[in-house]
């Protein structure tokens, strides 16, 4: 139900009213000054106020200016005995949604009421459309089609505005900070830090100090008091990348501050208490690490609370198009070259590459052939030899037949067979046991194969 506050010093003026928005099936709540008009506010489900002007305790501005700020939805009708035009340019420059001078027609008021409260609904329709937009607006940057990419940002979009701590694994280049950062920016903290470190990267002594800060003279060369991490990042959100690689002492570390919430700095025993949400990433198997001894169960079971698995690319071949097609627009802008297209078979050939290095590595082609490239369209020229021939060999394979002129079956054989594993190998990013799996032989026959052919996987 509606409900409607009405702020007014006079009982009679509340008794009409009561009466006459009651007949209209409005809830009525009544106070007769600024702090018991403030009551029913705070409790949050007043839909409309109506206010006298000279409200005892502060005045009607003042009862309008604390639900401008305090309630931004709920709408303010001003009333006032005087009714003077000063009183109603003052009401609605302070952002009432209507003035009414008294004494006023009951129909006058209905018709205030219905207005206000419609224009209320708007802004509130408004607002939720505008959050819903934004949200698109900051996973837009993430490129992904394929439905593994969509089940993804569903994910995200759900743990977003939560505290959870979110764990994201995937190979090297397949989008983890792209996404914790999107993560962040969904999230009501994104107002607040977002903090990255990489603990692979820092040696076990400083990885410490980097994260929960020291206390002058802990150490040799700590020669002040330094925040750390974690308290560089409260209110908003912490990234732990390569958490695979950190040391076992770090990992029990990290295991108290994701029980405890607190920290203490290095040579200083008080506790510090940390408002951060934790995001991690790792291109390490970590159940693996854990089977290993490498990496602690309990921390594992930790931090695997939402596990998101990003996907390599050659797995989600769908969206390389559109990938390269936003890295284009990106690099080409960033070199004054707007009207850059790629050709089809440029396109084809970066779609049919293997992509061991992922999304970085595609990244990193498309400046290239942006910075090498002459005229408006970037061509199989353009691209590294290695694509060429990938491109090459999938437009034979396509065409059913081996490109150049016929040669002795037994030669023309080995040939088709070289580049049939090539292209498994390819596809598989270098792995042996997949491209076997793929080529429906078993591992030995694989490895004998590759051995005559001088060719290599990298796993
Ligand atoms: N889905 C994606 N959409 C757009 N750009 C992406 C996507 N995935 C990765 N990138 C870009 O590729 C590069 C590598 O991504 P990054 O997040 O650093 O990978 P990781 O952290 O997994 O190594 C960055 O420039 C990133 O912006
Ligand atoms: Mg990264």
């Amino acid at each position: 139900m509606t409900k409607i506050l009405l702020a007014d010093p006079d009982p009679r003026s509340r008794q009409d009213l009561r009466d006459l928005l009651a007949q209209r099936g409005f809830e009525l709540d009544a106070a007769a000054d600024l702090a018991a008009a403030l009551q029913p506010l705070a409790d949050g489900d007043v839909d409309l106020v109506l206010c006298d002007l000279a409200l005892p305790g502060g005045g009607g501005i003042e009862l309008l200016q604390q639900v401008r700020a305090l309630h931004p939805e709920t709408a303010v009708v001003l009333l006032s005995a005087f009714g003077s035009v000063q009183d109603a340019v003052q009401a609605m420059r302070h952002g009432a949604a209507d003035f009414l001078g008294k004494p006023f027609a009951p129909d006058q008021v209905l018709v205030a009421v219905d207005r206000a409260l419609e224009k209320a609904n708007l802004q509130r329709e408004n607002r939720a459309l505008r959050t819903a937009l934004d949200d698109r607006l900051r996973l837009d940057n993430v490129i992904g089609t394929d439905p593994r990419m969509q089940a993804i940002f569903k994910t995200v979009r759900a743990v977003a505005d939560t505290r959870s701590t979110v764990l994201i694994t995937g190979e090297s280049g397949t989008g983890k900070t792209l996404l914790a950062r999107a993560l962040h920016s969904l999230s009501s903290r994104r107002n607040g830090p977002f903090v990255e470190v990489n603990c692979g990267a820092l040696p076990e002594s400083l990885l410490e100090s980097e994260l929960f800060g020291h206390q002058k003279g802990a150490f040799t060369g700590a020669l002040r008091d330094k925040v750390g991490k974690f308290e560089a990042a409260s209110g908003g959100t912490i990234f732990l990348d390569e958490i695979g690689t950190s040391s076992p002492a770090f990992q029990v570390k990290l295991l108290r501050v994701l029980q405890d919430r607190v920290i203490e700095r290095v040579g200083d025993t008080r506790t510090i208490a940390v408002d951060v949400r934790i995001v991690l990433a790792s291109n390490k198997d970590l159940e693996r690490a854990v089977a290993a001894g490498e990496f602690r169960e309990d921390l594992y079971y930790r931090i695997h609370v939402i596990a998101i698995e990003m996907p390599p690319l050659r797995e989600r071949r769908s969206d390389i198009g559109n990938l390269a097609e936003h890295f284009l627009r990106r690099f080409a802008a960033e070199h004054g070259r707007p009207a850059l297209s790629f050709t089809d078979a440029a396109l084809q050939a970066l779609v049919a590459a293997p992509w061991p290095g992922n999304a970085r590595q595609l990244d990193n082609l498309v400046e290239r052939a942006v910075v090498l490239s002459h005229g408006q369209r970037i061509d199989l020229a353009d691209l590294p030899a290695g694509l060429q021939s990938t491109a090459a060999a999938a437009a034979a394979a396509e065409a059913g037949q081996p490109a150049g002129p016929v040669l002795p079956l037994r030669t023309a054989l080995e040939g088709q067979e070289k580049r049939i594993l090539a292209q498994a190998l390819a596809a598989c990013g270098g792995n042996r046991e997949r491209a076997a799996k793929l080529l429906a032989i078993n591992r030995s026959t694989l490895f004998h194969k590759l051995r005559k052919h001088g060719l290599r996987g990298t796993r």
